[in-house]
């Protein structure tokens, strides 16, 4: 089997797509699929330093593909492959299984060569995919991601009956497609082999499909059989221990997208494979969150993984070792997802130092605009009981022009009426109680908390004016 995608990529053809028509100046790419592969590496510094890394650590820049992931390459590779063993003709359409990014990289193809698409994602996948998708011009349709394996409402048991139901139509079925790895065997590992100028001593993939990781491990250990190949895996996902036992557990979920699996796939071949690391989702994102605020990669969840692991390997080797990890695709993809703080924060898993007053106020009852309660001090006392009551609040700040002037707190109030019940038609200034400390927006969590201690709850200011308020148990749901 030989793939355009071979030629394109590693010979002179190249060059030749950028020929000029009429000036010998001009250079341009005969179409979009030309910029498919040829991604570069980049060394990572501050990360590596701060962990004490004597070995370098390369990123391999699949984010830098047309439509930004490493399945590009393999979008090109199957729908080429079709077309030669004449499965897919003229006004056909391509039908796939897919996290994202496979039907990204087949939808580019699609769009240039005009095919249809439909793609079948999982609710799992992340809303700027899907909309991606559409704006490629595909069709989706999405299933439930808790669908069990070989269920009809599995996503790939249900990319797999449309194809059968549509007719001239291709599915490639990137999970056991010959033309996945070998794309990989024929480009990303010869690229990295060359890059590398043959020193790298480590490679380091998830495994989805199993294509990035069988292909390019192929590849370079037919170069050199002492470069190690190591899986990185979400906790969850049975790769791990299928490769060290060949035992098949259970899987459970994860929020990492793209790779992992329940049951082992045709082209993740796991001879290829020396080790695989799992990794949780709290340091695939955390990771994936650091190599952009550090090193400018903006990149997805599975990198994230990635790098995890790579960071491992590198730890146990001198200056000699040289690591490279795939940067499986951008961080675009997930800027609702693990690159929201909200979103981080809902999962329990925003890292401390980045938990504000400002987050927790702005993201308190799940996120929904919620005005804050107070009352002033003109206001009469039974006036703010019912607030409270109403509110379901035990405490109440009292303003005056968005300045906190003093609060009111139920069992001290009704401490008081106990006493004397006239209080009731009393003025809230009169019978006040301090004010409840404020704090800037910006500040941390373990100060929040030191102030909660002492306080029921404290007020946030944004601008000299009262916005928010955070009271113990908000502080609480964070922990849960
Ligand atoms: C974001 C992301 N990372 C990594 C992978 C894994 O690549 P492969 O399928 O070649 O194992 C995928 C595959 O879908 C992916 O979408």
């Amino acid at each position: 089997m030989t793939f355009r995608i071979n030629s394109l990529l590693n010979t002179p053809e190249l060059n030749r797509t950028r020929r000029s028509v009429n000036s010998e100046l001009m250079k341009f790419y005969s179409d979009i699929l030309a910029l498919i592969g040829k991604t570069p590496l980049v060394k990572i510094n501050h990360l590596t330093r701060q962990h004490k890394i004597k070995a370098r650590v390369l990123a391999k820049m699949e984010s830098l593909n047309p439509g930004y992931s490493v399945k590009d390459r393999i979008g090109i590779s199957m729908i080429e492959w079709a077309e030669k063993e004449g499965v897919l003709k003229k006004g056909g359409t391509i039908i796939e299984a897919t996290s994202g990014n496979t039907g990204i990289g087949l939808a580019l193809v699609a769009a240039v060569k005009g095919y249809k698409c439909i793609f079948v994602l999982t609710d799992k996948v992340s809303m700027e995919k899907a909309r991606y998708l559409k704006s490629l011009g595909a069709d989706i349709v999405v299933c439930p991601a808790a669908a069990k394996h070989g269920t009809p409402d599995h996503y790939v048991s249900t990319a797999r009956r449309i194809s059968e139901e549509t007719p001239n139509s291709f599915y490639p079925d990137q999970y056991n497609h010959p033309a996945n790895p070998q794309a990989h065997y024929q480009t990303t590992g010869p690229e990295i082999w060359e890059d590398t100028d043959g020193k790298l001593t480590h490679f380091v993939s998830g495994i989805g499909t199993g294509g990035t990781i069988s292909g390019t491990g192929r590849y370079l250990k037919e170069m050199n059989p002492d470069i190690r190949i190591i899986g990185a895996d979400p906790y969850g996902s049975i790769f791990k221990t299928f490769k060290d036992s060949g035992h098949v557990p259970e899987a459970t979920p994860y929020l990492v997208e793209g790779i992992g699996q329940s049951l082992p796939v045709g082209n993740a071949d796991m001879k290829i494979i020396d080790d695989i690391i799992n990794v949780t989702d709290r340091d695939s994102f955390e990771l994936a969150r650091q190599l952009s605020r550090r090193e400018g990669i903006f990149c997805g969840g599975s990198t994230g993984t990635n790098f995890a692991a790579a960071l491992k390997v590198a730890k146990d080797l001198d200056e000699n070792g040289l690591v490279v990890f795939i940067v499986c695709d951008t961080g675009e993809h997930y800027l609702t997802k693990f690159h929201s703080d909200e979103w981080m924060k809902e999962k329990l898993l925003l890292e401390p130092q980045r938990i504000t007053a400002g987050l927790i106020a702005e993201t308190k009852n799940s996120g929904a605009p919620a005005d804050l309660i107070f009352v002033t001090p003109d206001e009469l006392v039974s006036n703010a009981v019912a607030r409270m009551n109403e509110g379901g609040v035990t405490q109440i700040p009292v303003l005056e022009d968005h300045r906190s002037v003093g609060s009111l707190r139920e069992s001290r109030i009704l401490a008081k009426l106990l006493e004397n019940r006239n209080l009731l038609n009393s003025k809230v200034g009169d019978v006040m109680d301090e004010g409840f400390p404020v704090l800037e927006m910006d500040t941390n969590l373990a100060e929040i908390k030191l102030k909660l201690h002492k306080n029921p709850a404290v007020l946030i200011e944004d601008f000299k004016r009262i916005t928010g308020i955070i009271t113990r148990s908000d502080v609480l749901d964070l922990q849960k």
